[in-house]
């Protein structure tokens, strides 16, 4: 299916994943069945250049300059916003573009989208015009010569965030994009890297047998990863930890599932939870699940993360972004009743019947989108395979942000009523009926 898949625009790949699934549900089992990979057989992929390697500097000065890489995306916007409101530096953001005008106006839309646009800080916003996955970030050599001379510390939240593209189709940009990163944050002298990462790279759909994952522990874990954004992510975490060895100064950053602004309730509509959401209030159905979702919203993680990477303690940690307290599907779905969407809890099966059953009519995207929960077989039932939600263990974080005014804001009805009003606004959602 890779080399199907290989040669084909992001459209046809859709459109192809999209025919299969309504076919022959059995088939998208198999193919991410196929794809479900050993991180022991992902350990080959880790492989730093060996010419990236850091010369030490001593303790790295405060950034006057920094570069920062998604800024365009959900988090980056808000972790481009908490710069710009909490630091004095002029931000670089690698952005692709035509050209660095075209790149400033995609920056302020994205920032206007989420409301945080604001135009006394907008003048230490630098468009730099670049592609993850080109390398040297498609600077050319000259440009990123200059680049790695101007900036004091690199923020590397860039990434293709899809979970139904296979690994080869996300490495250029996840795993070699990261590569080039690393490669510039030690061009000229040693710059530290903040490196968003994810809970994805640990075992978290199947039963791990693992209770409980704890910010220092191994990557080397010997679960499976299901898909090849969480596979990225993984070999992109390893290059990160090779750099550390090496010598460079990196702090990894693992967020759970990142939901809106708990403020105003601006989400991420490509988002995978939005869309499930979606998915649920178009069929008017929901599956019985006893798990749990780790929902943190992108107001808090981007606080944190800005917050923890100005303390020089934090160099060289590993920080949890995780919810002290998961919300329960069945809470998640009652709450989006009790707005106005009736939803009837039915099995798993029937509910995946539902989903690829095109007399339901659901849109292509929230179908694609869902993808990668039809890889529960039928066969196994879902709530089998989904089984108990690990716990993440956030001590690095909670100590390090005691004392200080961030905490994670409450998930609950009243949260989620934000959102869905949110989502309404935007013309995302139909109004409810019921409420
Ligand atoms: N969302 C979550 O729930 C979640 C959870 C845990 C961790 N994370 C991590 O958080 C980070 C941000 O995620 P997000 O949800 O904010 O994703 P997002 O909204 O999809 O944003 C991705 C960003 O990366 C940029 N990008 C993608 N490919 C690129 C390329 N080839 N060259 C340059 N820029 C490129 C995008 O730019 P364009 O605007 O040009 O597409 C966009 O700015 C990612 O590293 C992700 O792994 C996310």
């Amino acid at each position: 299916m890779n080399d199907r898949l290989a040669g084909l625009s992001p459209q046809e790949k859709r459109a192809l994943l999209v025919q299969t699934l309504r076919r022959k549900s059995g088939a998208i089992d198999k193919l991410l069945d196929h794809i479900a990979v050993k991180v022991d057989d992902l350990e080959a992929e880790a492989v730093l250049d060996p010419e990236i390697q850091p010369a030490f500097n001593g303790t790295p000065p405060r950034p006057e300059r920094v570069l920062l890489t998604g800024a365009t995306g959900f988090l980056g916007s808000f972790v481009l916003s908490e710069l710009l409101r909490h630091t004095r530096t002029d931000i670089y953001c690698l952005v692709r573009a035509a050209n660095t005008e075209e790149g400033g106006k995609k920056l302020r839309k994205a920032l206007e989208a989420y409301g945080l646009w604001d135009e006394e800080l907008s003048s230490r916003i630098v468009p730099v015009v670049g592609d993850l996955s080109e390398p040297l970030l498609g600077l050319g050599p000259e440009r990123f010569e200059e680049l790695a001379g101007e900036i004091d510390a690199v923020y590397h939240s860039g990434a293709s965030v899809n979970w139904v593209y296979p690994y080869n189709a996300l490495k250029p940009t996840n795993v070699l994009g990261t590569q080039e990163v690393l490669r510039l944050a030690t061009r000229d002298g040693v710059k530290p890297v903040h490196f968003i990462s994810t809970l994805g790279v640990f075992p978290l759909v199947g039963r791990s047998g693992i209770e409980v994952f704890r910010e220092n522990d191994d990557l080397t874990h010997g679960g499976s990863l299901y898909n090849g954004y969480t596979q990225t992510k993984w070999v992109a975490e390893k290059l990160v930890e090779i750099a550390r060895a090496r010598g460079l100064p990196v702090c990894v950053y693992r967020p759970s599932l990142i939901t809106g602004d708990s403020r105003t309730g601006a989400w991420n509509q490509d988002d995978f939870t939005c869309k499930m959401i979606k998915t649920w209030v178009g069929l008017g159905t929901a599956p019985k699940l006893d798990t749990e979702l780790n929902m943190v919203p992108v107001d808090y993680v981007s606080r944190a993360i800005v917050r923890l990477s100005l303390r020089d303690e934090s160099l060289g940690k590993r920080f949890h972004l995780a919810h002290p307290h998961p919300v329960s599907v069945n809470d998640l779905v009652a709450w989006i009743e009790t707005f106005g969407y009736p939803l009837e809890r039915v099995t798993y099966d029937k509910w995946r019947a539902d989903l690829i059953n095109p007399a339901k009519g659901l849109r292509q995207d929230a179908l694609y989108s869902m993808a990668p929960l039809l890889s529960m077989s039928a066969a196994a039932d879902g709530q089998a395979l989904v089984g108990k939600m690990p716990e993440f263990d956030c001590r690095n974080t909670t100590e390090a942000l005691s004392g200080t005014e961030i905490s994670c804001p409450q998930v609950d009805g009243e949260l989620m009523e934000n959102y869905l009003v949110h989502l309404v606004r935007s013309g995302f959602l139909d109004s409810p009926t019921g409420g």
